[in-house]
């Protein structure tokens, strides 16, 4: 104590009276110890520590810190703690302390070596910060992220195996069907015939969603390697195979870079969203669908335009949902290409963005990171 005196001494009273307010009036724990004496005995406590503590300052004064310690108190933070101050410097510790009734409490811990003109060290402070609260909150929010994440896979195994248990029925039912046309087609009148056309058009329809929900929920299980990919290339070979109207169309504006990348699911990324600006976003009058790219900081950012009929912004977070179009769904419309684009770009660690204007035409952009093979 005597060298925080003399250092008190120095500062002139009306600053000592307010440093003490200070410390008084403050709403974490302070004490000080006496690093002279045998044990580090604690010289000051602040009415807080007294507070939350639940200790008396007698039952405080004279003693080691240590007293707020117990059963679960980590005996490697304790080392490390004892370590520290055998090299006379200070520390930050998050330790398991017990308040006099004996509840535990997460004591965020802070102190330091107070030295005097010569470099002696005579003084710690140290303050104690009860964050139990914030460590409790933290832990269950980690609770819920597991829940949901073993419900989501949950939800990903169910309906993987309802897709997959369906697909024999429905297999039955075209077969059928087309056995009916095969041996009984000539029998059949006009209406009769209408109605197995249905029946085969509706099996296709739900053979393709079953596909869709299978691929879907299989996205990202596959082991792959990343590897080097000319995307100019990759896009070209979607562009022929999207048919003719595709190289009409589709425009490159600059050269496209080559990316380190999962292959099958940039090859999902770029298809989905080059056969959605043809199907929905072909130029009324004139214009292209648009490819173009940027080089960002610390990733790639493409963008692919068309000047179609546009998207309006209320619908922006549907389209990205399975299942969800905006128009009557048709044979060759399940509205699941976008969830499965927003799920590639996501598990490539980059993200997928919409900006659109009804009557003026849409652009899909998304980033792909920077990485090496
Ligand atoms: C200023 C100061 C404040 C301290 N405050 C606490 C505390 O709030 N809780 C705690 O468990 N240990 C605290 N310690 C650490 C213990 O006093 C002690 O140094 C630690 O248990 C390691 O030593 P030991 O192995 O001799 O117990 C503090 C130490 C100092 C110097
Ligand atoms: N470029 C676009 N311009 C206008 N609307 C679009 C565009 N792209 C997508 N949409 C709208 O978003 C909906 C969802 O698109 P998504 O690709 O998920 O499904 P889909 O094309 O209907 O079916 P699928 O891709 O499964 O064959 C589409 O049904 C369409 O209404
Ligand atoms: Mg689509």
């Amino acid at each position: 104590m005597p060298a925080l005196k003399q250092k008190l001494n120095k500062i002139p009273a009306i600053n000592i009276q307010l440093f003490q307010q200070a410390v008084e009036h403050e709403r974490t724990g302070i004490v000080i110890t006496d690093a002279t004496r045998i044990d580090n005995p604690i010289i000051y406590a602040n009415p807080f520590f007294e507070e939350f503590t639940g200790y008396h300052s007698d039952e405080i004064l004279g003693r080691n810190c240590r007293f707020l310690q117990g059963r679960d108190t980590c005996k490697s933070a304790i080392r490390r703690m004892r370590g520290t101050l055998i090299q006379n410097k200070g520390f930050e510790e998050t330790i398991l302390n017990y308040k006099r009734d004996g509840t535990p409490f997460w004591n965020r811990l802070t102190v330091a070596a107070i030295k005097d003109a010569d470099g002696e060290i005579h003084n710690y402070v140290g303050i104690q910060e009860d964050i139990t609260a914030r460590i409790n909150a933290e832990a269950e929010r980690d609770a819920i992220i597991g829940a949901l994440h073993e419900i989501k896979e949950g939800l990903a195994n169910f309906a993987h195996t309802v897709a997959h248990d369906l697909k024999a029925p429905l297999r039955g039912i075209d077969s059928f069907a087309q056995l009916i046309q095969d041996t009984q087609g000539t029998r059949l009148d006009k209406q009769g015939t209408e109605y197995l056309h249905f029946v085969r058009s509706s099996a296709q329809r739900m053979n393709n969603i079953i596909q869709s929900i299978l691929s879907y929920s299989t996205m990202g299980h596959k082991a792959e390697d990343l590897e080097s990919i000319d995307s100019q290339k990759l896009t070209e070979e979607i562009i022929t195979s999207l048919g003719p109207h595709g190289v009409r169309y589709i425009k490159i504006i600059s050269r496209l870079p080559t990316v380190v990348c999962r292959r099958s699911l940039t090859v999902q990324i770029f298809q989905n969203l080059l056969s959605n600006a043809l199907k929905y976003g072909m130029p009324a009058q004139n214009g292209n669908i648009e490819i173009s790219y940027l080089r960002e900081s610390t990733n790639w950012r493409f963008f692919i335009s068309d000047r179609g009929p546009g998207i309006d912004h209320q619908d922006f977070e549907k389209i990205f949902l399975p299942f969800q179009t905006l128009q009557i769904k048709g044979a060759d419309s399940t509205g699941i290409g976008l969830a499965i684009v927003k799920k590639s770009v996501e598990l490539c660690g980059g993200e997928l963005d919409v900006q659109s204007c009804v009557g003026e035409g849409s652009t899909f952009s998304f980033t792909l990171p920077f990485l090496s093979v």
